[in-house]
């Protein structure tokens, strides 16, 4: 069986040579006693999550109270993303882009004879080999209008949702994996069908929802190049002295996931109006970017997204802010970089990102498993949120009370923590679409 292998970085080879390279620096240049060496590592004892004060995101940045609706839509609400734009992901590009479609496949038989499904290729140039992406687009076979769907980005590629000989295989950077296969770089036919286990098409069309995914290393590679390939070829920044504000890989995805939802406006299957954007890990941070930075999206679902998306950076739990920075020097702006171990400094923390997508509908989903991800700090950081969606007239989480295992959640917010690992199950599907059922049907 193979395995889904996204999570491989979690302790990365680089990752592994750093931190070695760490340990020795610190035993070598100061002496260090174990205790020193041991704040190296990752905290996972609740007894130890530093003692912190969140930025309150009812106060403005001249320290006045937010206490109207209005005062948050038209002027909070733009003080927060400029924020986040600032100090954690970065602005997204402003690309000047004249998106053009092509049409490659459209076939009726998908999902195991149960969905409409297209591919279709999204041009951001006017050069048919510049920077573009595939859409791959399920709809319900039988539907009688438009639907609403699930937008999101995967792994692998998009020829990984189903073993389906016709899908064509993305031609980008994929990260080696030899569960799949996968040398050189260049994904190959034993990958087909290989990430299925997360992807219930069939489930989700019987549902009466769309499904549209794009594999995010089309968008930007999912490597540290010093900001050059996929879109950032784009980008006037690429060449040059680099902003600290100018955006990293995780504003790139979102931004192509709001590309995306441009082209669905003119779909006739998809009602763009009731698009969810849904991802996974680093893709849930990036929904959570992407909802935040785009009111377009109708919902936002962020699974086990951990450090830099649902998570509280200051419990400093699990994956903190130093380490992911030093991991994936390539994800977030280099401004962020200064709160490494200077968490309480940030002018913002996470719950600020779920509130910017009040009053919208957010989902936030830990596994029991995937204490990297620091799935009480996920919780804490919906839970937080509250206080924005109650000014907006919305029904937050009622209690800061850490649910059981396997008791979702739902009002318009939701939360669960399943058990299990650090992964996208069945559960988790169940639970998105019963909170789609409730904020995306007609
Ligand atoms: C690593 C990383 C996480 C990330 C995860 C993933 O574990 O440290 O921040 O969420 O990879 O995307 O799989």
């Amino acid at each position: 069986m193979k395995r889904n292998c996204d999570c491989l970085s979690r302790w990365s080879f680089a990752d592994v040579i750093l931190s070695v390279a760490a340990l020795f620096l610190a035993v070598g240049s100061a002496g260090l006693s174990t205790p020193g060496l041991l704040a190296q590592e990752a905290n996972y004892d609740e007894d130890k999550v530093p003692a912190y004060t969140l930025p309150d995101p009812l106060i403005d940045n001249a320290g006045k109270p937010v206490t109207t609706a209005d005062q948050w839509t038209r002027h909070r609400r733009a003080e927060i993303l400029a924020l986040f734009e600032e100090h954690v992901f970065g602005r997204q590009p402003e690309f000047p882009v004249q998106l053009r479609t092509r049409l490659r496949s459209e076939v009726d038989d998908a999902a195991g004879g149960v969905a409409h499904r297209r591919e279709l290729t999204v041009y951001f140039t006017e050069d048919d080999d510049g920077p573009q992406m595939d859409l791959l687009i399920y709809t319900p076979k039988n539907a009688t209008g438009k639907v609403p769907a699930f937008l999101t980005l995967n792994f692998q590629g998009n020829h990984t949702l189903e073993a389906d000989p016709r899908l064509r295989i993305t031609p980008a950077w994929v990260r080696n994996n030899g569960d799949f296969g996968i040398s050189e770089n260049r994904s190959t036919e034993a990958s087909r069908g290989g990430t299925a286990s997360r992807w219930p098409v069939a489930r989700i069309v019987e549902a009466g929802y769309g499904l549209v995914t794009i594999y995010y290393g089309e968008i930007d590679p999912d490597f540290d190049d010093g900001f050059r390939n996929g879109v950032n070829a784009l980008s006037a920044e690429s060449d040059g002295e680099r902003a600290g504000n100018a955006g990293g890989s995780i504003s790139n995805w979102a931004w192509g996931l709001s590309r995306a939802l441009d082209v669905l406006q003119d779909d006739a299957q998809i009602d763009a109006e009731r698009v969810a954007v849904f991802g996974h890990s680093r893709l849930g941070k990036t929904s959570l970017w992407a909802g935040a930075a785009d009111p377009r999206f109708a919902m936002v679902i962020s699974n086990n997204s951990g450090c830099g998306g649902a998570a509280l950076s200051r419990r400093a739990f699990g994956e903190t802010v130093a380490r992911i920075n030093r991991s994936f020097p390539h994800w977030f702006c280099i401004n962020h970089r200064q709160y490494g171990g200077n968490e309480s400094e940030l002018p913002v923390d996470h719950h600020m990102l779920i509130a910017l997508c009040a009053p919208r509908p957010v989902y936030v989903a830990s596994a029991e498993e995937d204490r990297w991800a620091d799935p009480r700090g996920e919780f804490l950081g919906l839970y937080h949120a509250g206080p924005v969606y109650r000014l907006l007239g919305r029904t937050p989480l009622e209690s800061a009370e850490f649910p059981e295992v396997n008791q979702p959640l739902q009002s318009d917010v939701a939360y669960h923590i399943r058990t299990g690992r650090h992964d996208v199950t069945d559960f988790d599907w169940e639970q998105y679409l019963r909170f789609a059922d409730r904020h995306l049907r007609r």
